[in-house]
């Protein structure tokens, strides 16, 4: 079997170029000559890369594009990029037969100029599916609209791409069978669809990192603990069938008013994952907060506590990869976007490292601690 990338595969090309820190920031059009952040502050991508793992950001190509604080944040922290939208189907394929891949060639782009690397995230999952082709796989039943997706993505990025989410969100183990989520590609196709799509994503990307992403994994309440469950089942499931499966994504949406995290679940989970062969990725860290009561500075100690503790857990294991938080800056959190956000006057959540004006948190510290540590 041909050599897959290991974590440090996929930051290689990051790894060669001189360091993202400090030394090798160039200031992007338009941003501030002196922003306050770059002296005082270590980068995240330093911290993750000395313990050999990376730290990523996901975003929008037309946010990058537009906000040159955000820029500035990306440029000095970050050796991942996972685009936010770009890269799902309804995004690449919103009308049958009209492809938009201009965003996603641009983070790619961008990325290759700054000795960056891009998450593949990714190539199936339900809510991010455009009606047409759910409607049509629905009436159908024809694997072969599967396929054509799976292979033009695949053969335009996964030369350049070599980390994929494959399939996002399969478990649910409330309303769903046996543990899956009775997602349009489960009832077209039924359960075996996940195997199927892993089989053809490594025929058409055989070096790649492929992985399953999920969430709800981090809390003590039944349905966590049910889910931590049922991806260690699937996992094994997959890895007895021989299934092309190199690793897990967990999502780690937290949010403070869940109680305290599972730590010992966490563990667990995370050793039984790896038991089986797999890597685990952090994919899409942020801190949903419960109470937007109390000074800025005391609800973002709250978050940076949570994102300490749950990296503390997470990274004491060699086997994590990477962490990944979804966003960069407060300003552009879908933790602000409705659903998410109750109501327009809502103040923006504050889960994620800079603040809505590109000001490093508390959070960011944490982070930065955390990625230091020795596994
Ligand atoms: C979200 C984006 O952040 C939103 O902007 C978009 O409207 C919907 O998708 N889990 C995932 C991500 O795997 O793809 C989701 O991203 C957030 C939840």
């Amino acid at each position: 079997m041909s050599p897959r990338p290991s974590r440090r595969a996929l930051i290689g090309a990051a790894a060669l170029t001189p360091a993202l820190g400090l030394a090798a920031w160039r200031r992007p059009e338009g941003a501030p000559l002196d922003p306050p952040t770059m002296t005082t502050v270590a980068t995240l991508a330093d911290a993750a890369r000395a313990q050999g793992r990376y730290y990523g950001a996901a975003v929008r190509a037309e946010q990058l594009r537009e906000n040159a604080g955000l820029r500035a944040a990306v440029l000095r922290d970050c050796q991942v990029l996972t685009p936010e939208i770009h890269l799902k189907w309804n995004s690449l394929e919103w009308r049958k037969g009209e492809f938009n891949f201009a965003p996603v060639d641009d983070l790619l782009a961008f990325s290759q100029r700054h000795g960056m690397e891009v998450r593949g995230h990714t190539l199936l999952w339900d809510q991010g599916t455009p009606g047409w082709a759910r409607q049509d796989m629905l009436q159908r039943r024809d694997w072969s609209l599967m396929s054509g997706h799976l292979e033009r993505v695949l053969k335009r990025y996964a030369p350049r791409i070599t980390d994929w989410d494959v399939i996002n969100e399969p478990i649910d183990t409330e309303a769903g069978a046996a543990g899956l989520r009775r997602n349009v590609f489960h009832q077209a196709f039924g359960p075996t669809y996940i195997e199927r799509v892993l089989e053809e994503a490594r025929a058409h990307a055989p070096q790649a990192h492929l992985v399953i992403n999920d969430y709800g994994f981090e809390y003590d309440n039944p349905v966590d603990q049910a889910r931590r469950k049922a991806i260690v089942a699937l996992a094994r499931r997959l890895r007895a069938s021989g299934a092309p499966l190199d690793g897990i994504g967990v999502q780690a949406h937290l949010d403070l008013s869940k109680g305290p995290l599972a730590v010992e679940g966490l563990r667990d989970m995370t050793r039984r994952l790896i038991d089986e062969g797999l890597e685990v990725t952090i994919t899409e860290l942020d801190v949903k907060e419960s109470s937007f009561h109390g000074s800025a500075a005391a609800r973002d100690q709250k978050v940076a506590d949570e994102t300490r503790r749950y990296l503390e857990t997470m990274l004491a294991f060699p086997q994590v990869r990477g962490v990944v938080t979804w966003g960069l800056s407060d300003r552009f959190s879908w933790l602000s976007e409705p659903p998410q956000r109750l109501h327009a006057d809502a103040p923006l959540n504050r889960g994620l490292p800079y603040d809505a004006d590109y000001r490093p948190k508390a959070m960011h510290h944490a982070l930065s601690e955390a990625l230091r540590l020795t596994a």
